[in-house]
């Protein structure tokens, strides 16, 4: 049983938060999220148990910061054992990969503790996931985690793949072709359930099959 920081983005993938916590604490973890602004728009917050979901209102409540009060995306990376964000659209991968920490789930991230490990669950368009940002955030990530001299010119699942391989304590769950909630057909759709929580299991497990997937 471990502690598991479910960090959910706007993407229609969003959708999927009940079912991926369900699945979380069926597999006998603790779950807490952390969801942007836009991500509370795709699910209700009141199918999770009470407590589990964090925002940007919970991280700034009352009027005024008082000395002493608890500062939330500290309290979240100093509880959780390791950090999924799924789904992680566009722009929080974006985010993520240049450090800019504008809301809850983008401090967790910038002030996690590199011992710990993550996973990300991309999730877009696909002509969003074909965008060159898309592989060079993934590329500058995986760099950051010690998956360094990827090269640029491989297709998508031998990058991601080569990604997972190197890397230490980070993990990406590579999105599926399927046709997406905007009518198009193409890769992009966020993974199954079950294979972001056995990625989720393998990170705690100690990464040692970081490639597989
Ligand atoms: C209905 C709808 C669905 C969206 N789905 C996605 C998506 O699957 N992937 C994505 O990268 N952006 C998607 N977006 C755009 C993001 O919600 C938008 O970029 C937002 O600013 C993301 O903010 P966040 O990263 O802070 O959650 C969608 C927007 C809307 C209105």
């Amino acid at each position: 049983m471990s502690r598991v920081l479910l960090g959910v983005t706007g993407s229609v993938a969003a959708t999927r938060t009940p079912a991926l916590v369900a699945a979380l604490l069926a597999a006998g973890h603790e779950v807490k999220v952390v969801a942007t602004t836009p991500a509370l728009y795709f699910f209700d917050a009141d199918a999770l148990p009470p407590g589990t979901l964090h925002t940007d209102a919970t991280e700034w409540p009352g009027d005024r910061y008082a000395r002493g009060d608890a500062v939330q995306h500290v309290v979240l990376r100093g509880w959780a054992e390791v950090f999924a964000v799924a789904p992680v659209d566009a722009n929080t991968l974006a985010k993520l990969a240049v450090g800019l920490c504008d809301n809850a789930l983008t401090c967790v991230w910038r002030a996690w503790d590199a011992t710990r490990p993550v996973v990300l669950a991309p999730a877009m368009n696909t002509l969003m996931w074909q965008h060159p940002f898309t592989r060079r955030h993934l590329r500058s990530l995986g760099a950051d985690f010690g998956a360094t001299h990827v090269p640029g010119h491989l297709a998508d699942d031998l990058m991601m793949q080569q990604i997972n391989d190197r890397a230490k304590g980070f993990r990406i769950v590579p999105p599926v072709v399927k046709e997406l909630a905007c009518g198009d057909t193409g890769t992009g759709a966020m993974a199954e359930v079950p294979d972001i929580v056995a990625a989720v299991e393998a990170m705690l497990a100690g990464g040692s099959a970081a490639g597989d997937r």
